[in-house]
């Protein structure tokens, strides 16, 4: 049996999961495939790309920063890779030809749905941010038909654009984060970059309705400020981002491969490493 190859691209990429994601689907499911990681050149994206697929590669994960430019040289794109202006999968199917989709948005609501049992239908849902990786959530968040999804970001006007944006798809509005006081939330999802630094957006105190759900699209080995913040203000519950990494790897996996791995195992072995 011959081992088709798969790579994610980015830079940095060092702590890159992936690998080892991709692994473990692939050893679950019987799939002969190599995973690895590459360090790609701030100006050696495309180059890299083609490169990629003339050494016989089959499909790639992009991450930070390349998911913008990839959606540029990709030549068709699924319509949530469209609305999210990025893609984080490509897959090869002829000579230089690029199908471009993004798994990142259905990633985080099946970690949210089926992993958590959160219901987004007819909730309240707040995200925090309005960069690339809010943009790339939205769609598929709205698709769930919450009664309201409201994006603030501490430069109000770019939430307001995005909202503009994504407003055929559902009931959106954004907004800076002063501008919520007075409201609560049954979901609050935390996309900013802020929890990089260890850093919480400045949120008014009373934004969390009984019962809410907070939910940072970043993990790290202990809890995130945004987890912490939101264990301080009594939510009901306060995720990572951990299984929507392995549930939009799973989602790259089935795209390529037609198979759909399980995630609970993986989840479940990252976790335990990062805590051991
Ligand atoms: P990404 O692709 O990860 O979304 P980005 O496009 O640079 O990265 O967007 C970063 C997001 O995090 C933005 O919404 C940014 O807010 P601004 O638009 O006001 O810059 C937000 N962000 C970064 N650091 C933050 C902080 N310390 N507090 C609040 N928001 C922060």
């Amino acid at each position: 049996m011959s081992t088709d190859r798969y790579a994610v691209m980015g830079n940095p990429i060092g702590h890159s999961k992936s690998p080892e994601i991709h692994r473990q689907f692939a050893r679950q499911t019987g799939q002969a495939i190599s995973y690895e990681a590459l360090l790609v050149e701030l100006d050696g994206f495309a180059t890299a790309v083609d490169r990629f697929q003339v050494e016989g590669g089959k499909g790639l994960n992009i991450t930070v920063p390349f998911k913008q430019e990839a959606w540029e040289l990709t030549h068709e794109r699924s319509e949530r890779a469209e609305l999210a202006g990025a893609v984080n999968t490509i897959v090869f199917r002829e000579a230089a030809d690029h199908y471009g989709d993004n798994t990142d948005g259905v990633g985080l609501v099946r970690d949210l749905t089926a992993n958590h049992n959160v219901i987004l239908r007819d909730r309240l849902v707040l995200v925090l941010g309005a960069g690339g990786a809010v943009r790339g959530v939205l769609a598929p968040l709205l698709e769930q038909r919450p009664a309201s999804l409201v994006i603030a970001n501490r430069t109000d006007h770019k939430a307001e654009e995005l909202a503009r944006l994504f407003a055929d798809l559902g009931e959106i509005s954004g907004c800076g984060f002063d501008a919520l006081a007075g409201q609560e939330f049954d979901i609050v999802i935390n996309g900013t970059a802020a929890s990089l630094q260890g850093q919480v957006p400045s949120l008014p105190d009373d934004v969390l309705a009984a019962d809410a759900t907070c939910y940072d699209m970043m993990y790290s080995a202990g809890p995130t400020a945004f987890q912490l913040w939101a264990q301080g203000r009594g939510a009901a519950q306060a995720l990572d981002g951990l299984g929507m990494l392995v549930e939009q790897a799973a989602e790259s996996f089935y795209l390529w491969r037609g198979v759909r791995p399980q995630t609970e195992p993986v989840i479940a072995r990252l976790r335990a490493e990062m805590n051991g």
